[in-house]
């Protein structure tokens, strides 16, 4: 049988091969494809995962490395047969060090446990995005996340201090060691993350931590043409201390208003698109500056109406109405892009992908929304109730050319923070080089010469 061995260093409750454990493990957030993977296990340290490569290095057996399964490309996805590595039970956090302000955690570690520990000891987590309830730290690393914060913050690769990683070639590797500075040739740490788990297992990492923002002021504004959008942008970013700057759209806020009944509409103004912008606050007068910045907004008709959140629970609901677009759209299947440009291109690139869409898709639901101050957008395009999510997975393709064509023009990338996975990879070459792929083959080659890990993920 193809799991001979596996009960050589794994007990009978560390492996599971029922229907429904298939199911659920074998997918992620990405509902196009089916699972079908042949068991799932659970490691509880490095050593077990080190059992498992060479395991699957001898048996010639692929490893799908899984954490909160909320990625959105498919890249935790086991769809031929492969064995899923959960790392649900290596969810520990492992000490702390106040002097370093760095924790050392196993993969598993949900996110918003670590932010919950980090405000315990007086200090903050900066990687922040919807899903932090579920998603782990190792699959954030795996995907290099994103999220609300990354304008002041910067992405997970800016948080991790060091990292245990088990390669594909059946070794362990301690990278980094917690050093600052440390210029002793090429830092494999980088290359290990952002790589969807296809040239290592990542077991444990030191997550670095910072100080705790002074009390944000946060404004919910109403935006009638997109071409203001970084105007606006520049305005803050310019005068006060950003947190945060997300765009969505008036469909957007719609499904949020019928998915979520506690929540209601924020402002009397309907307009095409609204702005969530959160500022550091700094010292005594600092409502006021920022009210300033405003008000020059709305003078200049960037804006036609906004207000500045007066409690905590007006701020809870303005962030939940952003953080809930993904879970009100789900039962419409969206075909997610989730692209990026760089800030100068946002507008030029924004209002020429509205025209193309709407000209190529007349009648299709597009939900627009995202982390615009970073220049990353999430278009996500509904699936007409009549498709099923099969059907339009595959009509989508096309949908995929018009955006990622446009992204090409506009020097962006076709996936800014949710990575590659499955969905991406076809298109990778537009926003890639040749040589540039290549590179990474190469690189894939060396550290998973079995082609064990996670194979199919970014490219073939
Ligand atoms: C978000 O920004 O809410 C996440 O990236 C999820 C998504 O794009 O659906
Ligand atoms: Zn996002």
């Amino acid at each position: 049988m193809a799991l001979t061995g596996l009960d050589q260093f794994l007990k009978d409750d560390q492996i599971l091969t029922g229907d429904a454990d298939i199911k659920n493990y074998g997918r992620d957030w990405t509902k196009f494809f089916t699972p079908n993977a042949q068991a799932i296990v659970f490691p509880k340290s490095t050593e077990e995962v080190l059992e498992l490569v060479k395991w699957a290095r001898t048996t010639k057996t692929a490893l799908v490395p899984s954490g909160g399964r909320t990625g959105l490309s498919g890249g935790a996805v086991a769809i031929q047969r492969e064995v899923v590595v959960s790392f649900e039970k290596m969810n520990k956090i492992l000490s702390y060090s106040d002097e370093d302000r760095i924790a050392r955690v196993q993969a598993g570690v949900v996110t918003e446990d670590l932010q919950n520990f980090a405000f315990e000891k007086g200090q903050y987590f900066p990687v922040d995005f919807a899903a932090k309830g579920s998603s782990h730290i190792g699959g954030n690393i795996a995907t290099n996340a994103g999220g609300v914060k990354v304008i002041r913050y910067g992405l997970m690769r800016d948080w991790v201090s060091s990292m245990t990683v088990v390669t594909g070639r059946g070794e362990v590797m301690e990278l980094n060691n917690d050093l600052i500075k440390n210029a002793s040739g090429y830092d494999l740490r980088h290359l290990m993350i952002g790589s969807e788990g296809t040239l290592g297992l990542v077991t444990e990492a030191s997550i670095k931590f910072t100080r705790k923002p002074n009390d944000p002021l946060l404004f919910l504004v109403a935006l009638n043409h997109l071409d203001n959008t970084m105007d606006v942008f520049k305005a803050f970013r310019d005068q006060t201390n950003l947190l945060a700057f997300e765009i969505y759209d008036e469909l957007a806020l719609q499904y949020v208003l019928k998915a979520q009944s506690n929540l209601s509409r924020p402002l009397e103004t309907v307009a095409p698109f609204y702005l969530l912008i959160e500022v550091e606050s700094e010292g005594d007068n600092s409502e006021e500056k920022v009210l300033s910045v405003f008000e020059s907004c709305l003078e200049k008709e960037w804006l036609t109406d906004g207000i500045l959140s007066q409690s905590d629970q007006q701020s809870k609901d303005l962030w939940a109405i952003r953080e809930n677009i993904t879970e009100a759209c789900a039962h419409r299947t969206p075909y997610k892009n989730d692209v990026s440009v760089k800030i100068s291109q946002v507008t030029p690139f924004l209002k020429d992908l509205d025209i193309v869409l709407k000209k190529e898709y007349p009648s299709s639901e597009v939900v627009w929304f995202g982390h615009v101050g970073d220049g990353n957008l999430h278009i996500s395009i509904l699936r007409p109730e009549t498709m099923t999510p099969e059907e339009f997975y595959k009509s989508s393709q096309s949908i995929d050319d018009v955006v990622f064509s446009k992204v090409k023009e506009y020097g962006g990338s076709v996936s800014a923070e949710h990575g590659v996975g499955i969905i991406k990879k076809k298109h990778l070459n537009y926003t890639r080089s040749e040589a540039e792929i290549s590179a990474m083959k190469a690189i894939k080659a060396f550290f998973d010469p079995d082609q064990i890990l996670n194979p199919g993920k970014i490219f073939d």
